[in-house]
């Protein structure tokens, strides 16, 4: 079966035939649709509206104020400028506390146009996972560093970096893969650790900070372009306008190193 073809709309199947196929999958946020359409005509794959929209939109200290209207309205926005990239929108705070919040919060998120909903954690969110799974919804786990959790995390931090949280979180991963999850993101997680889970699940791991050994990688919009967030500049974070020259040339800069494999290299990742 060949590579994924150029200008071919992505759906959730063809994302497991990338994994198979070794076609690295380059992903970025975006929350309006003038900057989705710039990505979804220069070589993006997914397009993440996430709940980072609280912090680089809304000017929020965490993502923990947004709202399921929130995350519909900006996921409808960015779906209208979209013709090849999938759309995968986040599940915002608590609104995946239980199966039955987190189909009502889905179907709303679904109906606004996103292929795919991403939610935080494993432990008791795998009974959501295969609810949401079980009724056609594709579901993306994100594990590691989950910035939702980031009053009972204390911050910002790398995960996984103990031997018993590494083997915690190589056991989560497989367990939300069990549970019918379609992708997984790995965020903040030593390259290594990444590596291993990526070779262990046989959905695509998607990296922010996790090195250069998953299935693909995602950046949030603005730290691609090198805004100023306001908050501490992580490691992992690049800006590719400088090499880009203007929006357009910084997504295509991103995709290409992102399929080459030389984004990330060890100065933006976490050994
Ligand atoms: O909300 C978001 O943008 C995310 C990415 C950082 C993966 O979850």
């Amino acid at each position: 079966m060949s590579v994924h073809a150029e200008h071919k709309p992505w759906t959730v199947p063809a994302l497991a035939e990338a994994k198979g196929q070794g076609r690295r999958l380059a992903m970025l946020t975006a929350y309006d649709a003038g900057f989705a359409r710039v990505l979804d005509r220069n070589g993006i794959d997914l397009v993440l509206v996430g709940d980072s929209l609280g912090m680089v939109v809304q000017g929020h200290a965490s993502t923990l104020p947004v709202k399921v209207a929130d995350m519909a309205y900006h996921t409808a926005a960015v779906a209208r400028a979209l013709q090849q990239a999938l759309l995968v929108a986040d599940l915002p705070f608590q609104a995946d506390a239980t199966p039955e919040r987190a189909l009502d919060a889905s179907v709303m998120l679904l109906q606004a146009g996103a292929q795919m909903v991403k939610l935080e954690g494993a432990g008791p969110k795998l009974g959501v996972i295969g609810f949401l799974a079980a009724r056609d919804i594709p579901v993306c786990a994100h594990l590691g560093l989950t910035p939702q959790s980031v009053l009972k995390l204390g911050g910002f931090k790398v995960q996984g970096r103990e031997a018993q949280a590494a083997a915690q979180l190589l056991a989560d991963a497989r367990a939300v893969a069990a549970a019918g999850a379609s992708l997984l993101v790995l965020e903040c997680v030593p390259s290594a650790l990444a590596g291993e889970i990526t070779a262990a699940v046989g959905i695509p791991t998607i990296g922010i900070g996790a090195g250069p050994h998953c299935d693909g990688q995602v950046l949030v919009l603005h730290d691609l372009l090198g805004l100023d967030s306001g908050h501490r500049r992580p490691r992992f974070v690049k800006d590719f306008l400088a090499e880009g020259g203007s929006v357009a040339g910084a997504v295509r800069a991103y995709a290409a190193a992102v399929r080459n494999g030389s984004f990330p290299d060890a100065a933006h990742a976490y050994a």
